[in-house]
């Protein structure tokens, strides 16, 4: 799978992408990450790539053209259009569904991170998709959403968890919809509070029903909401 970041802040990504399972998924070759620094396609002679809006109001806008020109180099050697996604908290709400969907339906995603006031409309027009927010509330750019969607998909793909990892995601009952069981590694005994006694006994039917029974209380208790939804 292959994520191309359309960004004027490339730098920030590095630091949070290349280590741990990200890292190694790409190490691994199963997952492409570029970050393309849309001042680098601004015709401006000073490198600007914002102006005021037009009509007035607050704050600057990210211009078209820059933005448009990033894409259109990304897109000229293919014979295939990758879907854009334009991270903005006007978009449809990101969930563990929608990760799900983008790692089974695209193999090359192109992730545009506004900045400032946004982004002046004809160039969203012109190669935006679909647009997702990573929640209802404002960040100060898209690059941290697009960090969120990158490493929520990527762990979908097949082969970027490890073993056993993986076919406990494909448990779909643990993946976006109830919350986990509480976990509990050694001591079995921490400063007086034992672990609970079945999962102490090798019984694996009643550990998994003790489990699923804990999954849906925690679900019911913090998140009803999670278990009205259809997801
Ligand atoms: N850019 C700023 N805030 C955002 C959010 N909540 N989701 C996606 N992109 C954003």
């Amino acid at each position: 799978m292959r994520f191309d970041v359309l960004t004027l802040f490339p730098g920030m990504f590095p630091p949070v992408l290349s280590d741990s399972i990200i890292g190694r998924a790409q190490a691994k070759g199963l997952l492409e990450l570029n970050f393309i620094n849309i001042r680098d396609y601004t015709t401006d002679k000073h490198g600007r790539v914002d102006d005021y809006p037009y009509g007035g109001g607050a704050g600057m806008l990210m211009q078209a053209e820059p933005v448009v020109r990033a894409f259109r180099a990304i897109t000229a050697d293919l014979d295939y259009r990758p879907v854009c996604i334009y991270m903005t908290p006007q978009g449809q709400v990101f969930r563990q569904e929608t990760a799900r969907r983008i790692a089974k339906d695209f193999s090359h995603v192109v992730l545009l991170c506004g900045h400032y006031e946004g982004i002046d409309e004809r160039a969203l027009e012109e190669i935006v998709d679909f647009e997702l927010s990573i929640g209802d509330y404002v960040l100060t750019g898209g690059e941290i959403p697009a960090m969120a969607v990158i490493d929520a998909v990527s762990r979908m793909i097949p082969g970027v968890l490890g073993g056993q990892e993986e076919s406990f995601r494909e448990e779909s009952l643990y993946d976006g919809k109830l919350l986990e069981y509480p976990q509990y590694t050694r001591p079995e005994v921490f400063e007086g509070k034992r672990v609970p006694e079945v999962l102490l006994s090798g019984h694996h039917a009643n550990i998994e029903s003790w489990r699923k029974e804990q999954s849906l209380l925690r679900t019911k208790m913090k998140r009803p909401e999670l278990l009205e939804e259809e997801t």
